[in-house]
């Protein structure tokens, strides 16, 4: 009886004050800043919190890529050689744009800036930084991301693996 009760306690104070905390962290919901019409995300792909950065350039992931939490895919950039106050709004309009390929993996709090092609079933390493274009099958980590591996895959691309 005083444990149930303890447990109700616990369940009405301290649990559901966890619980709202961790619900808040909103870990699948994905924002988009700039443009929304620039995004296109296959109703196959999941992306989870990802920030989607649209300022200069579209962004596209295909069917069946997947990501991790906190991923950033961003093709706004602002102009370095810009000095003082014109520098935040020095942005392209356009010409970075993404595309994350079928079956890509972007794993949690890596980040892709544009223009690049992640190609179809690469895998880019927690963590990483992406500055440029990915090959297919090929795992990439690192700050910038590197080359790290292969994903080996037969004559059935359904059937890849690492
Ligand atoms: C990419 C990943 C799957 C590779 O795993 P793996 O095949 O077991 O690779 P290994 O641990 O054998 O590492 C292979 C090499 O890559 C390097 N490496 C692994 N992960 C790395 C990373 N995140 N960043 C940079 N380098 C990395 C290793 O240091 C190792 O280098 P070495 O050969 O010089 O020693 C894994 O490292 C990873 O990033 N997983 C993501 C986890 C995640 O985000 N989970 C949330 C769910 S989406």
């Amino acid at each position: 009886m005083l444990r149930r009760a303890m447990q109700w306690l616990f369940d009405m104070t301290l649990g559901r004050a966890i619980d709202g905390r961790v619900r808040r962290q909103r870990l699948y919901e994905a924002v988009v800043f700039g443009p929304p019409p620039r995004l296109v995300v296959a109703p196959t792909a999941v992306v989870n919190n990802a920030l989607f950065n649209t300022v200069s350039g579209r962004i596209v992931v295909e069917d069946h890529a997947f990501f991790g939490h906190n991923v950033c895919i961003l093709t706004g950039t602002h102009d370095v050689a810009v000095l003082g106050p014109g520098r935040q709004h020095a942005i392209p309009s356009g010409g970075r744009d993404i595309v994350i390929k079928t079956g890509v993996w972007v794993a949690s709090n890596a980040t892709v800036l544009g223009p690049c092609v992640i190609g179809e079933h690469a895998v880019v390493a927690a963590g990483s930084v992406v500055v440029g274009d990915v090959a297919p099958f090929t795992i990439v980590g690192g700050v910038p991301a590197r080359s790290i591996g292969q994903v080996s895959h037969g004559e059935r691309g359904d059937t890849a693996a690492a």
